[in-house]
């Protein structure tokens, strides 16, 4: 039932609020985007420009949101778009998210994710519309035992690669900004972080990421590579995880003391399966046959989150994950090969969005 409620409370709440967003070009951004479209949201998107390949600019994103291109590091054009934008609610998505890119270059990686973080907050502090900031970090925040442990909230941070360890430091500098000066002096603005685990959804085109590099291999009729097929990962829905940020960020603008904290995003235990279990209910649904390969490992050493506990977040939130593996895996396959048809992705994104936040 709880599933149901926050896509009610969503869909009531979010008609005419105004959203600022970083990293709305990138393929949660642009799912988001999709998502704050349809429940006629004013928002504004703050990212870097996109490739003509990403689902951002398939889907026609610039016609829904006031897209602006902006570096996160450029402090004094973040804050005066902020500022001049006005908005109540802050998501903050802009990030190196790519294991490999942060540990080839993490220098970048610390830029952006670390001070870009830091920006962000001052140019909220500066900004007396803001009521709730949603802070994106990662499952891979957690101080990583190695023994396929399910984490908590509570567990300690860590980060053995550049990625894991710059998104823990955004943990700390977002408890520090609502300790110091969000939550103090009479300011009560709703400050949480967000651990989720890898999601999947149709329109993801970065070839590095398993689900693309699947769906390309069934287009080609190639073997499917994997690395890892046994390994067991938590699949959550892009809808679902984005349905869950919305949430916090709804509950803490309306209780900030209540709902400011951490908060892990996943799947329900269904949704914990081996990749190979996920490759071969793809390969029924593409009707594709070609069998797999066993790929070169991956050099990068990186957390490896087997489970993620979001009991907090179900007995906490009125959020709970809607879709089940089955139903995520039909659709993003559905997505490519609606795809490969040459349905514009707004309408295939539109579909899919409308059908979730239906009620
Ligand atoms: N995709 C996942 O499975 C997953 C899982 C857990 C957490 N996350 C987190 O969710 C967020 C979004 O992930 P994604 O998969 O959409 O990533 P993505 O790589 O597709 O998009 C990243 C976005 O950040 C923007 N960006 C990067 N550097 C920037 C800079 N210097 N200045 C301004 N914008 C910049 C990009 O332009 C893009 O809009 C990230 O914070 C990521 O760490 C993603």
């Amino acid at each position: 039932m709880h599933a149901i409620k926050a896509i009610k409370n969503n869909n009531i709440f979010y008609n005419r609020k105004r959203v600022f967003l970083t990293g709305h070009t990138g393929f949660k951004g642009a799912w988001l985007t999709a998502i704050l479209h349809e429940l006629r949201t004013h928002s504004m998107g703050y990212a870097l420009e996109t490739d003509k390949e990403s689902l951002f600019k398939k889907m026609d994103g610039d016609s829904m949101i006031q897209s602006v291109i902006g570096d996160v590091r450029n402090f004094e054009k973040l804050k005066k778009e902020l500022c001049a934008f006005k908005p109540e609610i802050v998501i903050h998505l802009a990030a190196q998210a790519i294991v490999k890119d942060c540990f080839d270059n993490p220098q970048y990686a610390y830029e952006t994710n670390v001070m870009g973080t830091v920006n962000l907050f001052e140019a909220v502090r500066s900004c007396d519309s803001v009521k709730s900031i949603l802070i994106v970090t990662t499952d891979k925040v957690y101080e990583n035992k190695g023994d396929g442990a399910v984490y908590v909230e509570t567990d300690p941070l860590g980060g053995i690669d550049p990625y894991s360890s710059s998104k823990a430091c955004m943990e700390l500098i977002s408890d520090t900004y609502k300790k110091s000066y969000l939550q103090s002096d009479g300011r009560m603005i709703g400050v949480s972080t967000v651990r989720a685990s890898n999601v999947i959804g149709g329109g993801d085109h970065i070839q590095s990421r398993l689900i693309p590099s699947i769906l390309n291999s069934f287009a080609e009729g190639k073997e499917v590579e994997l690395r890892n097929p046994h390994q067991t990962r938590p699949w959550q829905s892009v809808l679902d995880a984005l349905n869950g940020y919305l949430s916090i960020a709804r509950l803490m603008y309306e209780n900030p003391e209540t709902y400011s904290s951490q908060w892990n995003i996943g799947p329900a235990k269904e949704g914990i399966q081996s990749v190979l279990d996920v490759v071969t209910k793809m390969q029924g649904y593409y009707k594709n046959n070609s069998g797999y390969t066993i790929g070169e490992t991956f050099k990068v050493v990186e957390s490896q989150t087997l489970g993620l506990d979001i009991s907090k977040s179900l007995d906490r939130l009125d959020w709970a994950p809607v879709l089940s593996l089955d139903k995520i895996l039909f659709d993003l396959v559905d997505f490519f090969k609606r795809q490969q048809a040459k349905e514009p992705e707004r309408d295939i994104c539109h579909g899919q969005v409308s059908d979730f936040f239906k009620f």
